[in-house]
């Protein structure tokens, strides 16, 4: 089975990578092949609302994300993790998420399939600083309706409070013990 993870925090070796990587161990623990895509390594524009892509569903900007699209529709399995930037994912998570625009309208426009793979599954961890009630109330919804255009199930969620520092995450032994049990699970088809 094969596991792709996009990590959009710009923060390398931070506190969502740490949870990621955690999540991933798992996944190969439970013999998944996994591949860890570093949005802040790559050239992605937003999306510029060109509508290119109502002819055929593909994407018109040529960048970076060309490369991806094939990688997030040809998965079995995604995870997608991204920190708390003001009650929302990353700007580089927003951005690569944006531009599937172009598989939603495959989907809800075109009624093309967006993956010549069924029951596909998908898992987001996130991290954030504070203790607040309704951290993850924005974003649980922006990926629910993203899982939703590419054609993945929002099968599990890690989502950690009260990590700030670089690597303070650690002190939470018991959320990277979930991180690694979540990526069991999404390769032992257990969850939601
Ligand atoms: C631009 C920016 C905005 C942030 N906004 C929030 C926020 O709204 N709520 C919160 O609890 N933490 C917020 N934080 C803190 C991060 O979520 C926190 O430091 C997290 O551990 C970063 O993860 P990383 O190490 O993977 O980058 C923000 C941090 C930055 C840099």
């Amino acid at each position: 089975m094969k596991v792709l993870s996009i990590l959009g925090s710009p923060r390398r070796g931070g506190n969502t990578e740490i949870v990621l990587d955690e999540a991933l161990r798992g996944a190969r623990d439970s013999g998944a092949e996994c591949e860890k895509v570093v949005l802040r390594d790559l050239n992605i524009k937003p999306c510029m609302e060109i509508y290119k892509c109502t002819e055929a569903g593909v994407c018109a900007i040529k960048d970076d994300m060309q490369a991806l699209f094939p990688k997030i529709v040809q998965s079995e399995r995604l995870i997608i993790a991204s920190p708390i930037f003001f009650y929302s994912v990353s700007a580089l998570a927003k951005a690569m998420i944006d531009r599937c625009q172009s598989l939603w309208v495959k989907k809800y426009i075109l009624e093309l399939p967006v993956s010549p793979i069924a029951d596909r599954r998908g898992a987001f961890i996130s991290v954030a600083a504070t203790q607040g009630k309704k951290l993850f109330d924005g974003v649980r919804l922006t990926m629910k309706y993203f899982f939703d255009a590419i054609d993945v199930s929002y099968s599990d969620e890690l989502l950690i409070r009260g990590a700030d520092e670089k690597g303070e995450v650690r002190k939470q032994p018991e959320v990277l013990e979930a991180a690694y049990d979540l990526g069991r699970r999404l390769v032992q088809n257990q969850g939601g």
